[in-house]
Formats: structure tokens, sequence, C-alpha cells
């Protein structure tokens, strides 16, 4: 919690009124959200009891058909929006009006006009924070075929999704009972619940988004080690690496849980138990390792070429270690690759030398999904550049758009419609984004970019990533003449080209 928050929960606590100087637009705000949390609160409880009602009977199938007990559906203080209209009705009987409850996302207008419940017909789970709260909701359809699966609250006052960790106010009461020792993440709402009924405690959603570095910071105020549980098929992803990484960083251990092909968490305990589940997880691998043999899935370790690439794709990751991980870490390659470890450890050598030959300058290898790391400089100014792009930053100059800069292939196609949008004297929108960049995690990464540094430096940071890609790029080109020259066989074009490159050691 933040300082004042936290003198806020104390005083509350002990039933005390905490005296305190506030300004009028400090009043007003905090005003605000209370009548925000009230009527969220009003709204849980309306969807809660709905299930004792006739009409709560389809909501009733349902979470019988899912398996979820009663008691579950107490705790989590799930409910059911019957319709579109009893919502809205209770409300604007109450005396609430309108604005009220759009902004807390409870409503929406339908396009007759008329104001309908934003859950209409669906499965209600509150989301709680610390605090015992409810800021938000997710809501499931009950039909198979009704799209979306999920709704989930829309930014709020109260909810702001990428800082938000579903199940994180049952992990505060239990470590109120308990130690806690870890915290299993999962994806979904259900994969928490279902957990938690089999007698697992610990469990918190990202709910389905890509992990953000509030997150992260989240769980790290309740445990230093993390089981990482996705689905399946959806650990050995890149944006699940990215994710994991994030972890990582924040100062957590991470360990990742591989599950039966296509099996979420949710239907893992389902069908294994408690103890099936508590397996998997016993065998969950340190970061390192997963990394490693997901890798090495990808390849046929049959062959000599793909034991080869197998082993040249680990170098990124191995170049990252301390040397007594390095050490360990080659024998492992070894052990998966067939490949002597002598020989892995001589191309590390390789690899680690060219590096820092390049250093600080990024490499300027051609892109290889798999090798595009955070750590990149390069792709990180450039990621850097399109953010202040897009939040319009007013440090930001059109001719800074150079197409030298933009060597990872969704940067590109960004870079080449922002400056179409110039052209048509356009504001660019993330937004659009969507419909042709094909790696989204690339958006959101732009869209992260901005918040990973603090306003007051935004600028500095700018200009540094401007040097950086200018730099880089002109290493670049210098590497890219040098390699010409050497397979050129022409007497006059090596001339023209060695000139070439004078020009540009000069410049
Ligand atoms: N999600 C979402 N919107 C969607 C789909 C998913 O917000 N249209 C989020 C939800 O938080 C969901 C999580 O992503 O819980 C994981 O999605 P998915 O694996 O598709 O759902 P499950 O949790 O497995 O849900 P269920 O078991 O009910 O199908
Ligand atoms: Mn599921």
């Amino acid at each position: 919690m933040e300082y004042s928050e936290a003198m806020e929960w104390l005083a509350r606590r002990a039933g005390m009124e905490l005296p305190q100087e506030e300004t009028e637009e400090e009043r007003r705000a905090r005003a605000e959200r209370d009548k925000a949390l009230e009527v969220m609160k009003l709204a849980a409880r309306f969807y809660f009891d709905n299930l004792k009602k006739p009409e709560g009977k389809p909501a009733i199938d349902y979470i019988r058909q899912r398996g979820l007990s009663e008691s579950t559906v107490v705790e989590f203080g799930m409910g059911y929006s019957t319709d579109f209209t009893s919502l809205p009705d209770y409300f604007s009987k109450k005396g609430y009006d309108t604005k009220t409850l759009k902004n807390a996302c409870l409503v929406s207008q339908n396009d007759e006009g008329r104001i309908i419940d934003f859950f209409g017909g669906r499965l209600i789970i509150p989301i709680i924070n610390a605090r015992d709260q409810v800021i938000g909701f997710g809501g499931r359809t009950l039909e198979k075929d009704r799209m979306p699966k999920y709704k989930n609250s829309a930014g709020t006052l109260l909810f702001d999704k990428r800082k938000t960790l579903f199940g994180i106010n049952l992990i505060k009461k239990l470590q109120q009972a308990e130690t806690v020792n870890d915290i299993i993440l999962v994806e979904g709402y259900m994969d928490v619940i279902s957990l938690r009924q089999a007698g697992i405690k610990n469990a918190v959603a990202s709910m389905g988004t890509s992990l953000t570095v509030e997150q992260c910071k989240e769980l790290r105020k309740y445990t230093n080690v993390v089981f990482v549980s996705y689905d399946g098929d959806a650990a050995g992803q890149m944006a699940t690496w990215r994710s994991l990484d994030l972890l990582a960083r924040a100062g957590l251990e991470v360990r990742v849980l591989t599950m039966p092909e296509g099996l979420d968490p949710d239907d893992t305990v389902k069908k294994e138990g408690r103890e099936g589940y508590l397996l998997y997880k016993n065998a969950a691998l340190p970061l390192i390792d997963f990394k490693l043999k997901s890798l090495s899935k990808r390849y046929n370790l049959n062959t000599a070429d793909g034991k080869n690439k197998f082993a040249n794709a680990t170098l990124g990751i191995l170049s990252a270690l301390d040397p007594i991980a390095k050490d360990l870490y080659v024998k492992e390659v070894s052990k998966l690759s067939g490949l002597s470890a002598e020989s892995i450890a001589n191309s590390l050598s390789a690899e680690l030398e060219k590096r820092a030959r390049r250093a600080p300058v990024a490499e300027t290898k051609k892109e290889n999904a798999a090798q595009i790391t955070d750590n990149n400089a390069r792709i990180v100014a450039a990621r850097f550049l399109l953010a202040s792009v897009f939040s319009a930053k007013d440090y930001v100059k059109i001719t800074d758009i150079k197409d030298e800069y933009f060597d990872f292939e969704p940067h590109k196609e960004i870079a080449a419609y922002v400056k179409k949008c110039i052209e048509k004297r356009e504001p660019p929108k993330i937004g659009a984004l969507f419909d042709f960049v094909e790696d989204k995690s690339e958006i959101e990464r732009i869209t992260e970019a901005m918040s990973s540094v603090p306003v007051s430096q935004a600028e500095d940071y700018y200009i540094k990533c401007i040097q950086t890609l200018e730099k880089s790029g002109l290493q670049k080109k210098k590497a890219e003449l040098l390699e010409k020259i050497k397979i050129s066989s022409d007497i006059k074009e090596q001339q023209l080209l060695k000139e070439e490159l004078l020009k540009l050691i000069r410049r």
C-alpha cells in the first residue's frame, strides 16, 4: 500500500476517523471513489442474490455442471445477471443516476440508446482487491456459442486490469492464516476458483492478457517464488517467455509447470485431482531449465543439423548467466543436444566475444523471433520511439521516423503506418495496429514502453534512444559494407565500396 492508503486502512481497522486536511479536490476524488465502491458492492450483492431466485436456475445449472460447490460460489461471491434490465431498474429505483453506473461500467447503451446491464445474462465473478473491495467483474457466458466468452469491467476509477490480479484478496487472507511459501500464477478466473475448491489456495490469475510490470510488483509483495501455470500449449509460446522474464526481472524466483497439452489448471485439477496437480507443481522447472527444454522441443535432435541449431539457439540464454550457472547449463545443453560440453562452451565464448565487441551497441543480426530479447538495445530504442509517437509527445520530430531505425518486422510495419498517417495529417492511433500487426504482444510492449520510464525523464531517454539507433545504424551499415567488400570480386566495385566505407568511418 501507499503510505496514505496504509494510514487509511489502519484507521478504519481501529475504528478511527483519520484526521486529515484534504483539499477540495482530494475530497471530491475520494467521494467519487467511495460512491463507485458502493455501487460495485450493491451490484455484487444483487447478482449474488439472483442465484436464489427461480430466474437464477440457468446459472445454478451451469455452476453444477462445472462442478462448483455452493461454498465455492459463496467464497468467491459469484452471481448471475438474469437479464439486461433488472440491474439498471434496481439501481434507478434506489435513486442512482445513469452516469454513476456508466462510470462503474455496470451498464452500457445498446443500439437503440437504451441503458442495459453490461453483463446481461452472464455468470458474474467479482474481482476483489487486497482491501476486500469489489472493483470489477468478469462475466462468463453460460452458452457455448455466445461471444465473447468473457466480458470484463473496462477501465474505471477503481479497476485497471493491468494492475489487478484476480484472487489477490484470498492470498491476503491466506497470508494472515499461514505462511505463503509461493504463489501459483494462472491465466483464468476458473483456474483460481477450481484450484481453491480443490484445496490449493495460493493461486492468482493475470486474467488472460500478458503480464505487466505492475502485476509482478504486486505479486512480489506476497511472495518470492512464483509457479507459472499456464495452459499446456501457452507455456511454450514467446508471449509467455516474456511474462516469465518480467517476473524474473521483478526479482521473483520463477518455476514453470508443464501440463498436459490443451489442458488448463482447471481441467487438470478436475481430471487428476489435487494430488495430480501437485505432482505437476513438484515437477515444475526453474526458468532457465524450462527455456532450454522448450527450445529443445523446437528442433529435431536426431539430426546433426537440429542439434547444431538447437545449441546455437541456446547461446542467447546461456550468455546472460553468471559464470557458475553458465558452467552448469552448458552441461545441461550438452545433455539435451548430445553435443560435447566443450564445443558448446567454445561456441559460447565466441558468442560472448561477439557480444562484447558489439556492446553497448546492440546486435544487428537478421531478425529471428527467438533471438529478439528485450535486451536488444536497438529494438528497445525503436520501441520507445514508437511509444513516444503514439503518446503524441511534443519532443518527437517527424524526421525522427527513419526507415533505417526499424529492423524488427512489426516495427517496420508500424513505422510505415505512422508515416502514412503523417502524410494524411491524421494522428496515428495505437488501436489501428491491431488490424495489421500480427504480433499483438509487440503492440502491448509498445504501450508498456512509455510507462517504464519516469515522465520527467522521458525526453532524455528518447534522445538516448535516437542516439542508440543512429550509432548502431552506422555500425550496421559499416558491417554490411565490409561484408560486401569481402565477397566482391570486382576491383572497381571494391574500390567504390571502400570509399563509401571510409566516408562512414569519418562521419
Ligand atoms: N479472457 C477474457 N476475455 C475473453 C477470453 C478470456 O478476459 N474473451 C480472460 C479471462 O480472465 C479468462 C482468461 O482470459 O479467465 C483465460 O481465458 P481462457 O483460457 O479462454 O478461459 P478459461 O479461464 O479457461 O475459462 P473457461 O474455463 O470458463 O472456459
Ligand atoms: Mn478453462
